[in-house]
């Protein structure tokens, strides 16, 4: 039977529930509008609480991290667990980001018109069994070529070396070996990711093997070299190059600049930067734009504090922010301020201290490390390259 494919998220979500009857389970309706989730189905012990999406786009973090958040409030103790089903299946970054972190609680399906192919379960020790996910056109076009990506702005500290190699870091986890080009003079990077910290030979290897997450799959490299040291061809698997530059534009490499296929501007929501015009931001959208006509250009929050304390402070400053930007990109449509719901970077002790490992001689690591299965700066640069990779698809679902 050819997939079926729905218009009317009702509609989607009347088949789902008959597949869960299909399934075995009872299958019962809550009330329209019920927040958390769409159909409550049982089967013997298990109470599990569905949530349905009837996207046509992949599903986006987000919306992954929204029904956890809801399994973990105390309205949903009485549930076993939870499925997320919806019907164009889940992208890379959202599946990493739960095969990465492993939720005991959550299941992951795409239904079509047959049956659901599971994505995630965290029952299946064997998840070379579960379906794999068809590219799309979009997938198989960001794929197929070199991507270069930038990170730049024309202000020391704001976290341009930190958001480089985290980024790097995500796109490793997601399956790419990684490219990260050390622009900046002052050679940062390669410090960071030297793989005998004591060495000071000028050709020690700068690297990162990152561990594979799943069973029988590759792990991959994030390998650190200087702007004379790249060439495409050397490196025919890499699809990924992300340059580290210095906040001096005219000590980059012409010629890396004008590659660039987005460039991603870290910038931190102070008051004073902010009250001058945030004219540090437009001031980079300028300069990267006299050299590089194509770029897609990205303010992204750094350093957020998400403290609901905090939450009146960041949304004025936020405000004013998003006004300089939305009034500069009517003459340059390609630069925009990444929204934090879509997007941010958080404050986090974990990249507060990345960076230890130069002081106490150990082999270098990313920020990576998991506190509770949970790591905000983990999902925090998988969602900015799922931004990266598919902002319009991410735009949409999240304005409806
Ligand atoms: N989200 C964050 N949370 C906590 N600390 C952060 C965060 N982002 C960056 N930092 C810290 O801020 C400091 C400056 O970051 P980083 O070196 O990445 O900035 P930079 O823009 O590359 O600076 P430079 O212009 O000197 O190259 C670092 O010590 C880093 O650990
Ligand atoms: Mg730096």
């Amino acid at each position: 039977m050819a997939d079926l494919r729905f218009e009317d998220p009702y509609e989607f979500e009347k088949h789902v529930a008959r597949q869960c009857e299909d399934l075995g389970y009872e299958v019962i309706m809550p009330p329209t509008n019920q927040p958390g989730y769409d159909i409550e189905i049982i089967k013997g012990k298990e109470r599990i609480a569905v949530q349905v999406k009837c996207y046509k786009t992949r599903c986006p973090i987000s919306a992954l991290n929204k029904f956890l958040d809801f399994l973990e409030l105390p309205v949903a103790s009485g549930f076993t667990s939870g499925w997320l089903i919806v019907q164009n299946g889940f992208g890379k970054p959202s599946l990493t980001h739960v095969e990465t972190e492993r939720p005991s609680n959550l299941k992951l399906g795409t239904s079509t018109g047959r049956a659901i192919k599971w994505n995630y379960d965290p029952n299946n020790k064997e998840p070379q069994d579960l379906e794999p996910e068809e590219p799309t056109p979009k997938e198989q076009e960001s794929d197929s070529r070199v991507k270069y990506f930038g990170v730049f702005t024309c202000k020391g500290g704001v976290g341009k070396t930190t958001v480089a190699a985290h980024l790097a870091g995500a796109f490793a986890l997601m399956g790419y070996d990684v490219i990260l080009l050390d622009l900046d003079p002052d050679k940062n990077l390669r410090k960071l990711f030297l793989e005998n910290p004591a060495s000071d030979d000028e050709d020690e290897p700068a690297s990162l093997y990152v561990h594979p997450h799943k069973r029988d799959t590759m792990g991959t490299t994030i390998t650190v070299l200087n702007a004379d040291q790249w060439n495409e061809r050397a490196y025919p698997e890499v699809k990924v190059v992300i340059c580290d530059c210095s906040p001096v534009l005219s000590e980059n490499p012409m010629h890396l600049v004008k590659k660039f296929d987005y460039c991603v501007l870290p910038t931190t929501l102070n008051p004073l930067g902010i009250a001058k015009g945030g004219d540090v931001i437009t001031r980079t959208f300028s300069h990267i734009r006299k050299r590089n006509k194509q770029a897609e250009m990205f303010a992204v929050v750094n350093g957020y504090n998400p403290a609901q304390s905090y939450e009146r402070q960041n949304n004025t400053l936020l405000s004013m922010l998003e006004k300089t930007v939305n009034a500069y990109s009517k003459s340059d449509p390609k630069c925009k301020l990444i929204n934090p719901s879509y997007a941010k970077i958080r404050q986090s002790k974990l990249l507060q201290y990345w960076g230890m490992h130069i002081i106490d001689r150990s082999p270098p690591a990313l920020a990576f490390r998991e506190i509770a299965g949970r790591n905000a700066p983990r999902t925090d640069f998988l969602q900015l390259a799922e931004f990266l990779q598919d902002h319009t698809a991410i735009t949409s679902i999240n304005e409806k």
